[in-house]
């Protein structure tokens, strides 16, 4: 392939996307994602709740950027449009934000491009997060998108499939120099931190997918913001963070396994 990415879709092994859509109750799957779905469920049953729980944090963070006035995003591992997705959040609040979807599974694309096929205020972009120069020229060249303004960069759930090899600080650091001041960055990502045996087994399974995820600590996830603001609460276990109402903070947050924060890039003194 030209681009370097794969554009069939390879139905002899799951991908992470339609698993993950499988989990969100999405119809955007095959036999072979559900019977790992179910095999992982049944390993951990607590892991379509910690990915509603994902969900739910994004929803609440885009809510928070709408209101420091962002009005484009560019969400980077946005897996297959399920309901209540970044640009539906976003148009309930601004009916012209602007959003840009960057996947790198060919499933994922596919769909959200027939999805998205009459929204003249979304793109789709098939990338890998690893070549973040790519994404940038990509996003620039949608038209959507203009990086000379604030942006709200979305990374949820997707830095874990970043291996340490493919130095997934040095890629965030490149898409934080392509901001504008008053830019907001998104990142939530998987942990071992307060984990049970169960979580790490489920990392294990996930290795048969195209790419394993890394669990990272909350210091090396809260140096993904690097001299960013990171807002309140912090980089906290996703239900922690600004939750709708105190009920909605769980009583185990840290069930989830994964940590989830906010960051702005404030204009350098001087
Ligand atoms: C767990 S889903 C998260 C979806 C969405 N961001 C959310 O929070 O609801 C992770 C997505 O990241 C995508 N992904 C994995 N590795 C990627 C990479 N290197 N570049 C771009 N996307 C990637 C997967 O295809 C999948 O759609």
């Amino acid at each position: 392939m030209a681009d370097g990415l794969s554009s069939g879709i390879d139905l002899s092994r799951p991908s992470a996307a339609r698993v993950y859509d499988y989990f969100l109750g999405g119809a955007h799957n095959f036999e072979i994602d559900r019977q790992l779905a179910e095999q992982i469920a049944r390993t951990t049953p607590n892991l379509a709740a910690t990915m509603r729980a994902g969900r739910q944090f994004l929803r609440r963070a885009v809510r928070t950027l709408l209101d420091a006035g962002i009005d484009q995003f560019l969400d980077i591992g946005s897996g297959i449009p399920t309901v209540g997705n970044v640009h539906e959040v976003a148009r309930a609040a601004n009916p012209k934000a602007r959003v840009v979807y960057v996947d790198i599974d060919p499933v994922a694309v596919a769909h959200s491009r027939e999805l998205l096929a009459d929204d003249d205020l979304t793109g789709v972009i098939h990338a890998d997060l690893r070549d973040p120069e790519r994404i940038l020229a990509e996003s620039r060249a949608t038209g959507l998108l203009d990086l000379g303004r604030p942006v709200g960069i979305l990374l949820a759930g997707v830095v874990h499939f970043v291996p340490d090899a493919d130095r997934p600080a040095e890629i965030l650091a490149t898409l934080r120099a392509a901001a504008a001041p008053g830019s907001f960055l998104v990142v939530s990502h998987s942990t071992f931190e307060d984990q049970p045996q169960e979580m790490l087994d489920a990392q294990r399974l996930s290795a048969r997918t195209d790419t394993e995820i890394t669990l990272r600590s909350r210091a090396e996830i809260t140096g993904y913001f690097g001299d960013w603001t990171i807002l309140e609460p912090g980089v906290v276990h996703m239900p922690l963070w600004r939750p709708d109402s105190p009920s909605d903070a769980d009583d185990h947050p840290e069930r989830f396994g994964a940590f989830g924060g906010v960051a702005r890039y404030d204009q350098p003194a001087g």
